[in-house]
Parts: C-alpha cells; structure tokens; sequence
C-alpha cells in the first residue's frame, strides 16, 4: 500500500528512527544510493515560493538517478484550473510521487487521498514535517542522543511550532516552546503532542516566557514571526513578538554552547540578530544540509520501499 508523508504525527517513533538511519547512510555515501530511484519521477508543486525545498527534492532526486519537475503556482493553478483531487488522480497516471507546498492543509489531505502514488507535504499552513525531521535529525547529529535534550522554541506557534513538537514527542526529546499570548500552538496539537509524549517519556512545557524557555535548553530555535501568507501582519507582530527575538541577551540565560537553529528563510534583525545567526552557536545551514539527506531516504521509504 502507498504511503503518504503528511504530518509526523501519522509516523511512529520506529519509523523516525529508521529514517534517521537512512539518512545518515546516504550523507556518508553518497555513491551508493545513485541509482535507488532510477526511472522514478517527483512532482513538486508550489503554491509558495521556496529556496530549500524545491532545491533539495530536484537535487535529491537527481542524486537518486531519479526526475523531478516542479509546477508553479500558475502552471496548474490547483483548485482553480482544475480540482485537487482531479490534479492527483492525472499525476497519478504519470509520476511516481508528489511534494505539495500549500496553504490550507486540507488540500495535503485531499491531494493524498486521491493520488494512487505517496505524497509529501513541502509545508502547509498547519505542518512541514520534512524541516522538522531534517532538525531532530541534525540535533542528535550534534548531540549524539535525543533524550534528555531540550529544545526550546521561541516565537510563533506556526507550521514549524506543530512539526517540532511532534517530534520531539515522538523521538523522546524534550521541548519547551515560548510565544506570545494568543500565538501558542493550537490545544488540539499541545493535547495531541502531550499524548505522545506519555508514551516516549518526552517532557512538553508551553510558556509566554522566552527567559525560562531557554534556560535549561541546549537548542534554542526561532522562524519568522509572520509566514508566508500572513506578510500584512508584520508591523502589528513586530510589537508583539519584540521580546522573543533569538539576540545574545536572551542567550545569555541559556549554555555558552547553546546550539541555535532557524528552518530559514531568516528575517535578520526580527526574530534572529545577526550576531546570533553568525555566531558559532549557529548550526542554521547545518539544518538546510540535512533537508537533502532526510529527503533522500523519505523519498527511498516512499517511492521505492512502501511501494
Ligand atoms: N525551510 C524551508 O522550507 O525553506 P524554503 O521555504 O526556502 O523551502
Ligand atoms: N513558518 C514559515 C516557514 C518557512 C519555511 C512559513 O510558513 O512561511
């Protein structure tokens, strides 16, 4: 049966942990894996723009032996031209797998449902489950292990915010996340991540407070504080998220050797200062790496293993 990449809730922590195997094969030995994906092509489509997502799946495919080929926004004109399920249904006939970066989530769901090959969320309003496996994947390259570590994240309760949560639920890894009044991840997530993380002993605290947040953390991450979609909320947000801007006081609260992580694109000067982001605690273009491996081997699970 095909299997989707929708949300990292839908994945079990066995199943991370494979992943996480995978991928650090293929970042060893790159040569090995030149033709897992021979014959094989991805269809990306972008409702929004993007640098390291349309960039790594085309290289990652490419490095597989595989194609890509990617459908801007006005190609297909998804919802509009055509339904999305009518979308995933040609696709179906052609290509061997999908990335669909959108706004509303549902359409990730609706695509999936109605494609007979998997499909991948490149980021929806709700989820980016590749950036978040690509981050917990990254930390314990850095740290060597995952439990007992804690990821503090401060800013909006975003895409991100859900993903990393999920993560850290799944992969016993703790997580405090800090944002402010009104910008907390949904109850549903906090409820949904809180269950998982009784069964894999992951600690969850949700804070207004970025000082207690980053205290006791060995990771401290941020992303913008408006994202795609929501440009015409900066100014307003501005004044609101001012307090939990990644700069060197804050860090002061934190490790000297807090390892500091941004999914990017950065808005320097808002949520992250340039010292901070150029600093050695920065691993930001660590993370960008492994989006490439990570993707290889969830292209390989998909495309190739579940199929
Ligand atoms: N982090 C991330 O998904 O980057 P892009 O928006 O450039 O793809
Ligand atoms: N939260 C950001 C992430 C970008 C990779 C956005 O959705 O724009």
């Amino acid at each position: 049966m095909k299997k989707d990449l929708i949300s990292i809730k839908d994945l079990t922590s066995k199943e991370i942990k494979d992943l996480f195997d995978l991928t650090a094969k293929l970042k060893k030995n790159k040569a090995k894996f030149a033709k897992s994906l021979t014959g094989k092509t991805l269809a990306l489509i972008f409702q929004k723009p993007s640098n390291r997502t349309r960039v790594s799946f085309e290289v990652g495919m490419y490095q597989l032996g595989g194609h890509s080929l990617c459908l801007a926004p006005q190609e297909i004109n998804l919802g509009v031209r055509e339904s999305i399920k009518d979308v995933a249904r040609t696709l179906s006939r052609y290509i061997d797998g999908i990335v669909i970066r959108t706004f509303e989530h549902k359409n990730c769901l609706d695509m999936a449902q109605a494609a007979s090959v998997p499909v991948i969320n490149g980021l929806s309003d709700f989820s980016h489950p590749c950036q978040a496996l690509a981050d917990v994947f990254t930390i314990k390259e850095k740290l060597k292990e995952l439990k007992g570590i804690t990821l503090a994240y401060v800013g909006d309760g975003n895409n991100v915010c859900n993903s990393l949560l999920f993560a850290a639920a799944k992969t016993g890894m703790n997580i405090n996340v800090a944002t402010p009044k009104g910008y907390s991840p949904s109850d549903e997530v906090v409820k949904l991540s809180l269950a998982i993380a009784s069964d894999t002993g992951s600690r969850i605290k949700i804070t207004e407070d970025p000082v207690s947040a980053v205290s006791a953390a060995q990771v401290v991450y941020t992303d913008v504080w408006a994202s795609m979609g929501q440009e015409d909320e900066i100014n307003k947000r501005k004044a609101i998220f001012k307090d939990f801007q990644i700069n060197s006081r804050l860090l002061a609260n934190a490790s000297p050797d807090v390892l500091v992580m941004h999914c990017l694109p950065a808005h320097r000067g808002e949520e992250i200062t340039d010292e901070v982001m150029d600093s050695r605690n920065s691993i930001v273009f660590d993370q960008a790496e492994n989006r490439l491996h990570i993707q290889k081997a969830i292209l390989i699970k998909l495309l190739k293993e579940s199929r």
